[in-house]
């Protein structure tokens, strides 16, 4: 297939629209790709492979092997992610959270989770500051109820912790020119000069870990591919500062129950928010695109094709983590015999017993909001 066979696609922190080519993103950023030797270095630590890791949906990086260098030496380094909350959780958002999880239990390490409500107020009209700030809040108990260590996790909404943030944020805004964040976002002379502002924020957190200790803290960053262009800025000046380059390990997007694209909050009806009730689970899963045939007599005869299939994709992303089950299932779809209705149930009865186990860890974390958040 040649490039202008290829649908067109659109990726920038936010927007993310058509057939996103991976591949050609790890070309286009420079980034590397996460091979087999640096999943056995993960390994030899952690014990294991986390599925992500191993199903390559955490696939791209940027200095994973020096983290995992300096990490051999002694040298722990802090992890670092984040959330817009521009709206409740879904669980796409979760993805790189549950792994993040995994990576603070085995490699025993502190996580700085930054809540954007700053840039989520600068981005969408509709939205006021005291809209992104609750749902800054609703999303940290997302992020509670996922386990994080008390300890070892801190969170903050920007608006909370500007006192200690701007400073930071200042040291990068310096060193970034206009042109530059035109050419690496697509600005013109339109954009509000919030916006324009905005990357220092989100580099902040990077060299936070450092200030706290008292040392240069190596930092690791699992996020959307989609973010990486905030962190090549923030990456450009980090030395000239004093502080090391973070370090990235970068996922692919989940899915959408459509069958098109990514996750989106936008589309309520294709995308599982963490409050969704059982019912809306079982609505929008029965609505699900997936790769059947017109009927199940022909399903029977000829087969379906989970390779297109939005139920499957589930699975594979999130919901199973077993791989033989998921080769499994696939088989019998091919062969017709198993036949989506079914196939379907199978996914609505984890997604729903997931999210039923993850409310209640989520309503049990309104009190305890207190233990993890950081606040000037
Ligand atoms: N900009 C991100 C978003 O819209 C939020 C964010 C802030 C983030 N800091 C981050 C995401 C670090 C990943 C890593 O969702």
């Amino acid at each position: 297939m040649t490039r202008s066979d290829k649908e067109e696609y659109v990726l920038t922190p936010w927007e993310v629209s058509g057939n996103i080519d991976y591949d050609e993103l790890v070309e286009r950023f420079g980034t590397s790709r996460v091979d087999e030797e640096l999943k056995q270095r993960i390994e030899n630590i952690a014990g294991e492979v986390h599925f992500m890791l191993r199903r390559n949906i955490f696939y791209s990086h940027r200095d994973l092997k020096w983290i995992l260098d300096q990490y051999e030496k002694g040298n722990k380094f802090a992890l670092y992610t984040g959330r817009g909350p521009s709206g409740h959780t879904h669980v796409g958002h979760l993805m790189p959270w549950i792994f993040a999880r995994w990576m603070q239990d085995k490699f025993g390490v502190d996580l700085y989770f930054q809540l954007t409500d700053d840039e989520k107020y600068l981005f969408n009209f509709d939205l006021e500051m005291e809209d992104t700030y609750s749902y800054a809040m609703e999303n940290a108990l997302d992020i509670i109820a996922l386990g994080f260590d008390p300890e070892k996790t801190f969170i903050f909404a920007d608006t909370d912790y500007i006192h200690t943030l701007y400073p930071l944020a200042l040291k990068v805004a310096k060193r970034v020119n206009f042109s530059t964040v035109k050419a690496v976002f697509g600005f013109d002379n339109s954009a509000n000069v919030g916006s324009i502002f905005y990357t220092s924020m989100q580099s902040a957190p990077c060299f936070l870990p450092s200030d706290r200790e008292g040392r240069k803290v190596p930092v690791l960053i699992p996020c959307g591919i989609d973010q990486d262009a905030h962190f090549r800025v923030t990456r450009d000046v980090a030395e000239t500062i004093g502080y090391h380059k973070p370090a990235l390990l970068h996922n692919k997007l989940a899915p959408s129950l459509d069958g098109t694209g990514k996750m989106s909050a936008s589309i309520p009806k294709t995308t599982i928010f963490t409050t969704d009730t059982p019912e809306d689970v079982d609505a929008k899963i029965s609505e699900a695109f997936t790769g059947g045939r017109m009927s199940a007599k022909e399903q029977r005869e000829k087969g379906g094709n989970p390779d297109i299939c939005a139920v499957q994709n589930y699975r594979y992303y999130l919901f199973e983590e077993d791989d033989e089950r998921v080769a499994d299932i696939a088989d019998r779809c091919r062969r017709g015999d198993l036949l989506c209705g079914e196939c379907k149930g199978l996914l609505k009865e984890k997604i729903r017993s997931f999210l039923k186990k993850h409310q209640e860890r989520r309503e049990r974390a309104r009190d305890r909001l207190e233990e993890f958040l950081l606040k000037d």
